[in-house]
Parts: C-alpha cells; structure tokens; sequence
C-alpha cells in the first residue's frame, strides 16, 4: 500500500477504518508495517466470512445419504495386496518419486509451549525435540533406500524466523539443508463479534494463520511444486508436527497411493468414543469428505452403533494423507472455492484508549481452512488405510489429558519397551501390566519392530531400566 491515504480508502469501503486510529502516534517503520499487512488483507473474504459465519447463521450442508467409507485394513502379516502395494511403495522411495511435507505453521496455543511446536522436547529421558524424531526418521529411510527425501516445512509467519533458527542451531539435524525448504503460509485477519478487525498492537492487526489447508496455495505460491518437479517427484508425503508417532513416508501406505493413480489419499484410526474430538471420513451423497467433530449434531447418524456395539462411522482422521503434486496444483486453482471453518476464540486486542485486553472469555472469531477440504475435488474412489493408534497416531495437543505430551511419552514407553523385549531385554511393567520404564529409541537406529530387533544383536541393553534412551548409532544416551 502507496500510502495511508489510500490504506484508509481501503479500509473505509469495508468499514474497517478504525485499524488506524492509532496512526498520529506511529514511528515510520511501524507505519510501513501496517500499510504493508492492510495491502495483503482481502477485506473483500473477511466480508463474506463475517457475513455468513457471524451475521447469518449458517446453515449446515444437507446430505440425504451419508455412507462410511469404504477401508483397507491391514494385517501382519501382509496380505498379498498389501504386499504388492509395500513393494510398489519401497519402488517408488527408490526412485526418488516422493518428498515430504510437514504442516508446522500452526500457533500451539493449548500446549502453551514457548516456541514452535516442533521444538518441544518430547523425549521424557533425554528431551529431544519431535523435530529431532521427525528428522531421524527421514536418515533412517534415506539409508534404508538409497533416496533423498526432500523435506517441505510450512510455517507461518508467527513461527518462521524461530524454526528456522532452531534448525540452523542444530545443524539442521545432520540433513543436508539443500533438502529442507520451508515455505510461509498466508495469515488471516481475526475480527471480533461485529465483525471488526482487531489490533493488537498499535500498528498490527490480530491474525492467524490460515489453517493446515493454507499449505495448498502456499506450497504453489513459494514454489515448492516447482521445486517438487524439478526433483522428479509426483508423490507427497504429508504429515502433522505435533504426531511424534507418524510413520513419515510409509512405503504401504504410498504404495495403496501409487498403484491407483490417487490424488489424495488418507490414514485413519478406529475413534475411541463415539464424541472424540476428531474428523470423521465419509461419503456424503458419495462425495469423500470429512465432518468435524464440532458437528456431530448436526449429522447425529455419525454417532450411531451396528448391531455388535461398533460404530458405523469409526474412521477417524489422523490428518495423515499422501498427496499427488499434480493434485495440490490443480486443487489451488479451485482455493477460491475452498470452504472456510470458524472458530469462536479469546483473542487479545486493544481498547480504544491503546491499552491491551486478554479477555478472558470468547471475544471474536479466527478463520481458517483445512487440508482434508481437498479431499472432496478428488473425483477419485477413496483411498484410506485404517491404521492403530500405537507407533502411528498420538498427536500432543496440551500438556496433560488426552491427545498430550503425557500420553505421548507413555505411547513411546509402551511402542519402544515392546521392542525391547521382542530383542530379549527386560522393562519394568506395572502390577496391571503398563510398561512403566522410560524408553527413547531413535527412530535414525530403528526405524521398526524387525529393524530393532537385527540391529540389536551384539548390544546388551540394560535390564529392567528405570528410564533407557538409545541414540541414533545404538548407543546409550545420558537423562536431559
Ligand atoms: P492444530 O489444529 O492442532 O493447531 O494443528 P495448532 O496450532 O498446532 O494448536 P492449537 O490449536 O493452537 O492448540 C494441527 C497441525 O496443523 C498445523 C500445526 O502446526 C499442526 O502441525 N497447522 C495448523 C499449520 O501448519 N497451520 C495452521 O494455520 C494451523
């Protein structure tokens, strides 16, 4: 934006005005600061979200008919088709057809946790960071199959310059930086009950970033398809900072992927109650899509049990999918027509006298897209890979209480001290059979049950450890 005059001009046909009002008493650089995000703001969208989300109220999709959707199950061991689908997956990692994209851009705000999500240390012996895990994993895989496994981090302008110097800090994990590309997501403005914008500072208006669907555009608009082509790559493996657990770039799942020729592809996991707090995959009207917990009453069917007890509609999102690249660009060509959530949240702000107010009740609204909105332009019969939760999903949302970094400390205890004893050495269990011993195992040593297993031969771990961390060459790593 040239200048305030015509910043104002912008903000008055919408009637937004007031976001400078606190313009008389603004330092230079704070003014090309403001001018700057009033010229990236689409006021013309902020409009027509107020209106349909705060002023109307929305009314839900109908569907006559929703169906679940169909699943693969897996089996240990293998069935033939998994088998194949394995091969043809472990073929495609060979060939340097896949790349990684991790969602990071996000605000972590139940976690509370100073810094961006990925650094917090989840380890429970040693406090390495999920960045660290995520990072092994990737060495694992890259010696396993000769490949390199570029990685795209999104962040979001909140978290950039903090997780990439976390990375930079840590030698960016041993990876080659020339395979790690972040890319910067969009930000949205907040705006509070009727529909204003809100100013956090004196020259920043209150933004989010756009939600995990921001990385379509974003991922065209910084490059990365151009960059994902240029590599050879045509598969994506997708997957969320805060899932310690997820298997990055499971062969099985790419290889479901590739051998249909999918666009965008889905692991889900059995939800445990009929109310958890998660997505539900299905077909409406034969369309795949998913419906977000928050509108289970809406569609109450979804909360509906068969004849032995099971829920009909169990397929739970893990917000772990494999994505064509040529799927994200042609779905950014749609975004315009990407569906919008809105979320009522307590957004600080300041008053008109410039003093900051952190409300303690809901006070405006943030909007946001979501990734598995792509999964209805897929035009494509579903591909969905029911998975378990143990070495798979354990997402750490806030510090204690479900989807928290207490559980997923456990699920490491119970995953890594199940492989332990599959190697012959002994952990600590309770008096009700809970393994109760510390365990960290670098995924760069082990990235499976077998792996562990061969690689453990020649090694005597210590027994019944309180707590036992092993480190990226098998050897013993000191408490934090
Ligand atoms: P969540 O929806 O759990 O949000 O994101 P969050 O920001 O991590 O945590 P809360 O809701 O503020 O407590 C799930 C994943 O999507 C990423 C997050 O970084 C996380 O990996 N995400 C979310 C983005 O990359 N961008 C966003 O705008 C939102």
């Amino acid at each position: 934006m040239r200048d305030a005059a015509a910043a104002r001009e912008k903000l008055a046909r919408h009637g937004q005005e007031h976001a400078l009002r606190f313009w008389n008493d603004l330092a230079e650089p704070d003014r090309a600061a403001l001018l700057a995000q009033i010229d990236s703001l689409d006021l013309v969208l902020v409009d027509s979200l107020t209106q349909r989300w705060i002023r109307d109220t929305p009314a839900p999709a109908h569907f006559s008919k929703i169906d679940p959707v169909p699943v693969i199950k897996t089996s240990s061991p293998l069935s033939s088709t998994d088998q194949e689908a394995s091969t043809a997956g472990e073929a495609a990692l060979r060939a340097g057809r896949v790349g990684l994209v991790l969602v990071a851009g996000g605000q972590g705000t139940r976690l509370g946790f100073d810094g961006p999500k990925g650094a917090y240390p989840i380890g429970s012996v040693t406090g390495r960071t999920i960045f660290e895990f995520h990072a092994d994993k990737i060495h694992n895989l890259q010696r396993r199959y000769g490949c390199t496994l570029p990685w795209y981090i999104m962040v979001g302008e909140t978290n950039e310059a903090q997780t990439k110097a976390f990375f930079g800090k840590h030698g960016h994990f041993g990876l080659d930086p020339a395979n790690i590309v972040f890319f910067t997501q969009h930000m949205m403005p907040c705006v509070s009950e009727d529909g204003k914008l809100l100013l956090e500072t004196p020259f920043r208006l209150a933004s989010n970033p756009n939600g995990h669907g921001g990385c379509i555009p974003a991922m065209v608009e910084c490059g990365v398809i151009a960059d994902a082509k240029r590599r050879g790559l045509d598969t994506l493996s997708y997957f969320q900072v805060d899932n310690w657990a997820v298997k990055v770039a499971d062969p099985l799942f790419i290889g479901h992927h590739v051998l249909r020729n999918g666009r965008m592809s889905s692991k889900v996991c059995p939800k445990t109650e009929p109310r958890e707090s998660v997505g539900v995959h299905c077909l409406c009207d034969g369309v795949y899509q998913v419906i977000e917990y928050t509108e289970l009453d809406i569609y109450p069917q979804l909360l509906e049990t068969g004849p032995g007890g099971n829920l009909i509609h169990f397929a739970g999102n893990t917000a772990i999918h494999v994505l064509s690249v040529d799927f994200v660009e042609e779905t950014n060509r749609n975004f315009a027509n990407f569906p919008w959530h809105c979320s009522h949240k307590k957004i600080p702000y300041l008053d008109d006298s410039g003093a900051l107010v952190k409300p303690s009740k809901n006070n405006g609204y943030k909007f946001e897209t979501f990734v598995f909105d792509a999964l209805q332009y897929t035009n494509h019969p579903p591909i969905v890979l029911e998975i378990g939760r143990l070495g798979e999903y354990t997402p750490t949302k806030q510090p204690t209480g479900p989807n928290s970094v207490e559980e997923a400390q456990d699920d490491m205890n119970q995953l890594w001290g199940g492989w332990l004893e599959a190697a012959g050495a002994a952990v600590k269990r309770s008096a009700g059979g809970a393994i109760i011993s510390k365990i960290e195992i670098s995924p760069r040593f082990a990235l499976t049950l077998d792996e562990f297993v061969e690689r453990s031969k020649g090694h005597a771990w210590p027994k019944n450890p309180e707590a036992l961390a092993i480190g990226p060459e098998g050897q013993i790593l000191t408490g934090k």
